[in-house]
């Protein structure tokens, strides 16, 4: 039992660790339970008495020399390890900032909320009605019994439901019956929704788009109330005076009934495909609420008068923001949306 050998051996093999897993390996050689140190200890029983007490010392203090050394030279390796560490997770706190990419709202969201704050502060409330509707409230209610012609104004999506005839809303003209229903005049309300129709599309139709429902029911409302808040409204919207016409038209649910241009903001009035050529372009359907559909509501056509409008909010989005084709709000191309 050379325990100086041992000794020599011991500390070259802990000088020639290099981290602190092979430190580990040396430390389980010689101290760990089957160490070449701890099984000497183990085995002093089986020397004479004599022997065993010098052995015992030499091996003692040998057992506490190593781990003074294991210590030092654990700390030193842990250090440079820290070191190493460190160096790899060193961050430049000068160097530039990577640019994290903000989303933004689309323009017909922005032109939506322009429109419902415009109309609010008129006093209109904001409200909302299923793009899923049943016959009754996209057409009967509308004074559009079955089988009139005027039901071919809209292309109607049909869904492929059982027995109960259910479309997708070809106008937001519903939901004025839903509010009516639920809500007594005077009435101010204004919807922003989205609308489908079975039709072609071109750069300023589409098959499915939004429009802004507006209806007012009071005691002495006239045509004019709705020429001025129209006005009011597309001047505020474009921040200009806009020239607006008001044309005789026809509705089911308006008697009378107009529509509304305005001068065409792309050309400027000169006449473009957007305004087919005719630098006036189709913005809103209107009218006078029809007696019909006010009794349908349950309201009295003598006490109560009210105008209903339908704006197409693509066709406003598109005037404001200089847009030349209806079909980019739906593209997703990202060339176009990074532009708002
Ligand atoms: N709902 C009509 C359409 O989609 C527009 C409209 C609304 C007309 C309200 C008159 C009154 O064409």
């Amino acid at each position: 039992m050379d325990i100086k050998a041992l000794k020599n051996r011991a500390i070259s093999d802990i000088a020639k660790a290099k981290d602190l897993p092979e430190l580990n390996l040396v430390f389980k050689k010689y101290l760990d339970k089957q160490g070449e140190l701890t099984l000497i200890l183990r085995s002093l029983e089986e020397l004479p008495k004599l022997r065993r007490i010098q052995v015992g010392q030499e091996a003692n203090q040998l057992k506490a020399y190593l781990r003074d050394i294991f210590d030092k030279k654990g700390a030193g390796l842990k250090e440079k390890a820290m070191k190493v560490a460190e160096k790899k997770e060193w961050i430049d706190i000068t160097a530039p900032g990577k640019k994290i990419l903000a989303g933004h709202l689309h323009p017909l969201t922005l032109a939506k909320r322009k429109v419902e704050e415009i109309f609010q502060t008129m006093g209109f409330s904001v409200i909302e009605g299923p793009e899923i509707e049943n016959e009754w409230y996209n057409f009967d209610a509308l004074n559009i019994p079955k089988d009139h012609p005027a039901r071919d104004m809209w292309d109607t999506f049909w869904l492929k439901t059982g027995r109960k005839k259910l479309l997708l809303r070809t106008h937001t003209s519903p939901v004025q019956i839903r509010y009516r229903e639920k809500n007594q005049p005077p009435i101010r309300m204004l919807v922003t929704g989205r609308l489908f129709r079975h039709e072609a599309t071109d750069s300023s139709h589409e098959i499915n788009f939004y429009q802004v429902e507006g209806l007012m029911v009071d005691k002495d409302i006239s045509a004019a109330n709705f020429k001025a808040i129209i006005q009011e409204f597309l001047n505020r919207f474009f921040e200009k005076p806009i020239s607006i016409r008001l044309r005789p038209s026809f509705f089911p649910f308006t008697e009378p009934s107009f529509e509304i241009d305005m001068t065409c903001l792309i050309c400027q009035g000169k006449g473009c495909s957007v305004c087919s050529k005719t630098g006036w372009l189709e913005m809103i359907g209107a009218g006078m609420v029809h007696p019909n559909v006010l009794k349908y509501a349950g309201l009295n056509p003598k006490f109560w008068q009210g105008f209903a409008f339908g704006v197409g909010l693509d066709r406003l989005t598109m005037m404001k923001y200089k847009i030349n084709d209806i079909r980019l709000l739906y593209s997703g191309d990202l060339r176009f949306l990074n532009q708002f």
